[in-house]
């Protein structure tokens, strides 16, 4: 079953929000609806996380499986104990390292914290946005806000408004409109209920980062089938998808655009549209193609490429390309969370890896 609602946009200055209209959100929380905001990240979509029926139309609104847990969003340290039942040592510094900012937490979770958020689980993500309308919008609300990206199901995350608006039109109350997000890529996932502490998904805070905290932190990208990743939230191979079949060529040098560039030609042959993502460098090499080309901005700025990458995605599907041909290698700091969404969207086509 989806929520059905009549969509409102409020637009609302990223720095400075309007009261009024953070006010008239937190009133549609308050009262079991359904808030699409700004995060530092990517568009939320939130709902009263201590509301199981609120919680319930996060799920009916994503066409998002119940197996899949949300994380819980919080306005400030303290809030915290309202959420978890014990914040061990690591946690706390952490969190006095990384709150606000795109860092969650798995910790256990609190009794008030209804078990469909968690899907089920005795754990709860937990994160501190440190966008100014997310925060805005947690303290008017005075709630903490149970919010997954605010796109459809397997869609890739919405970084503007628009996005969100192009998939939950009519399936959510108000989107609150700050222009486009900062980071581009979801938060971090780190784990703290395992020992040594696992990142499910690299995202904004880098695992270098990371490392500098707890050296032991774990990462061993493994990206699973449905079946399999309904016991391993976040595993989910197939997803961050464009509409468009996507193949991620993973090679540095020339052999890897020359390979691109025939299989370019190859599809065109075929009558396929197809779309090319690459860096700005990488550009040139396919100008005399008949394809569709988005860049990810300079190769050296991975923040800029982490800051496009959805929006490129969209914006290859809206041309109506058939064929994807992504091209992208960097696996350190943030290029590490691009590297994980274009395997995804690639659903594992990926060619050329060292
Ligand atoms: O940046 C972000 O994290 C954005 C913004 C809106 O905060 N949110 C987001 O939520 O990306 P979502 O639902 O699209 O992704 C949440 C991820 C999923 O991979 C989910 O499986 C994992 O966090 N997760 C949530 N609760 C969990 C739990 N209790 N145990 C393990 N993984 C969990
Ligand atoms: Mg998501």
């Amino acid at each position: 079953m989806s929520y059905r609602a009549e969509t409102r946009v409020l637009p609302v200055d990223a720095l400075h929000p309007d009261a009024e209209a953070i006010e008239e959100a937190a009133g549609v929380l308050r009262r079991g609806g359904l808030v699409a905001f700004p995060t530092e990240t990517v568009y939320g979509l939130g709902a009263n996380a201590r509301d199981a029926d609120a919680v319930d139309r996060i799920f009916a609104a994503k066409g998002r499986p119940a197996s899949d847990p949300l994380i819980v969003h919080i306005a400030s340290i303290d809030m915290l104990d309202q959420v978890t039942q014990t914040v061990p040592p690591l946690a706390r510094e952490l969190v006095s390292r990384f709150f606000p900012g795109p860092l969650t937490l798995v910790l256990r979770r609190h009794p008030s914290i209804p078990p469909n958020v968690s899907a089920g689980r005795d754990t709860v993500a937990v994160r501190m946005p440190s966008h100014p309308v997310a925060l805005a919008l947690l303290r008017a609300s005075g709630l903490p806000i149970a919010a997954p990206s605010a796109n459809l199901f397997s869609r890739p995350s919405p970084t503007t408004a628009q996005h969100v608006l192009d998939d939950l039109r009519g399936r959510v109350d108000i989107v609150l409109d700050s222009g486009a997000t900062t980071v581009g890529v979801e938060s971090t996932v780190l784990d703290l209920t395992q020992e040594p502490p696992v990142v499910l998904r690299p995202g904004g805070v880098p695992v270098e980062a990371l490392r500098e905290w707890a050296s032991d932190v774990v990462y061993t990208p493994r990206y699973l089938g449905s079946d399999e990743a309904a016991s391993a939230p976040g595993m989910l191979l197939k997803h961050y998808s464009p509409r468009a079949e996507l193949r991620l060529f993973a090679g540095s040098g020339q052999a890897t655009l020359d390979a691109m560039g025939i299989m370019a030609a190859a599809l065109g042959g075929d009558d396929k549209r197809v779309g090319i993502l690459t860096t700005d460098d990488a550009q040139a090499a396919f100008a005399n193609l008949p394809v569709e080309r988005v860049s990810l901005g300079r190769a050296d700025d991975l923040e800029g490429a982490a800051r496009r990458l959805f929006a490129a995605l969209r914006d290859l599907d809206s041309r109506g390309v058939d064929v994807i041909l992504a091209h992208w290698s960097a696996r350190e700091g943030v290029g590490l969370a691009v590297w994980d969404r274009l395997v995804r969207a690639a659903e594992g086509r990926v060619l050329g890896a060292e």
